[in-house]
């Protein structure tokens, strides 16, 4: 496996990949890989003939009171787990290799979504989202990319993205990937004190009892939400979000769920100075 930095290098090396029709898997990534990258990984090697992985810290998806100085970083350790999986390539570019001229002034938006849930609290982050994802489309010309379902508005997003801009791209989501206590695996989970930790279960708790009552045959919104808020609030936690919406339109539901829809849960909230998503699919 080649650890690459530049833009130049990694297309030099992929184009004769193309050229024999294979088929090319990016993984994308912000670095500090865990289980859940892990898992993307896998799925790209299993899938694709060639797998690249992306570890790039993109700041401009960052507001400027964020953790980007903060995030982990540990390119050795991620270049050694991807390799382990049978990853081909990482591409680790600089941010000067992938913003040449400073900020962008082209910037990829989603009018309607990037202002809800997780982008009504965090300002011009799904822009510079869906800006580095088209870059590093546009760089590797894979043929298929993975995302995880953890980040439930990022993936629903870019695959708008993909079909409103017709990227010869598959989009593929991978389930959420929970320890044994059923925290979602996080890079920021790594932020969290021992006790945070612990307060911060309540979250998957919380969803849980609400998939409980909703496969019982609880409708109501109101119900499903309350469990939720309660059990993150009884554990020290700050509710930033807690939403069901549709999962196919990603709008947000109010009153009763009709039965012929599908929803999910979508919550971001706070243990400590650490800000946490998750969510889980009702049906
Ligand atoms: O989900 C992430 O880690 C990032 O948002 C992504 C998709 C790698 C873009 O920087």
């Amino acid at each position: 496996m080649q650890v690459i930095h530049t833009i130049d290098e990694l297309r030099t090396v992929l184009k004769p990949c193309i050229r024999q029709g294979k088929s090319i898997g990016l993984v994308p990534t912000m670095g500090a890989l865990h289980d859940g990258h892990a898992a993307l990984i896998k799925a790209s090697v299993a899938e694709c003939d060639v797998t690249v992985v992306s570890v790039y810290l993109n700041p401009i998806q960052f507001g400027k009171n964020e953790d980007l100085d903060k995030y982990p970083k540990r390119l050795e350790a991620d270049a050694k787990l991807a390799e382990s999986i049978g990853a081909d390539f990482v591409f680790a570019p600089t941010n000067e290799e992938m913003y040449p001229e400073g900020d962008p002034l082209t910037l990829i938006r989603d009018e309607s979504l990037e202002s809800l849930y997780c982008g009504a609290y965090r300002p011009g982050h799904f822009r510079g989202v869906l800006t580095v994802v088209a870059k590093l489309f546009l760089i590797t010309g894979a043929n298929h990319a993975y995302f995880g379902e953890k980040d439930y508005q990022q993936v629903f997003i870019i695959e708008r993205m993909v079909r409103d801009l017709n990227f010869d791209i598959q989009i593929h989501r991978v389930k959420i990937v929970r320890d044994s206590t059923g925290l979602a695996l996080s890079s920021r989970n790594e932020y969290l004190s021992d006790l945070e930790r612990s307060q911060a279960l309540s979250i998957s708790d919380g969803l849980r009892k609400a998939k409980e009552v909703f496969d019982k045959g609880e409708q109501r919104v109101a119900v499903l939400r309350d469990l939720v808020i309660k059990s993150i609030l009884a554990n020290r936690g700050q509710v930033q979000y807690v939403e069901v919406v549709n999962q196919k339109t990603l709008q947000k539901i109010n009153g009763v769920l009709r039965p012929d829809d599908r929803f999910v849960i979508l919550v971001a909230a706070f243990f400590g100075k650490t800000r946490l998503i998750d969510n889980m699919e009702l049906n």
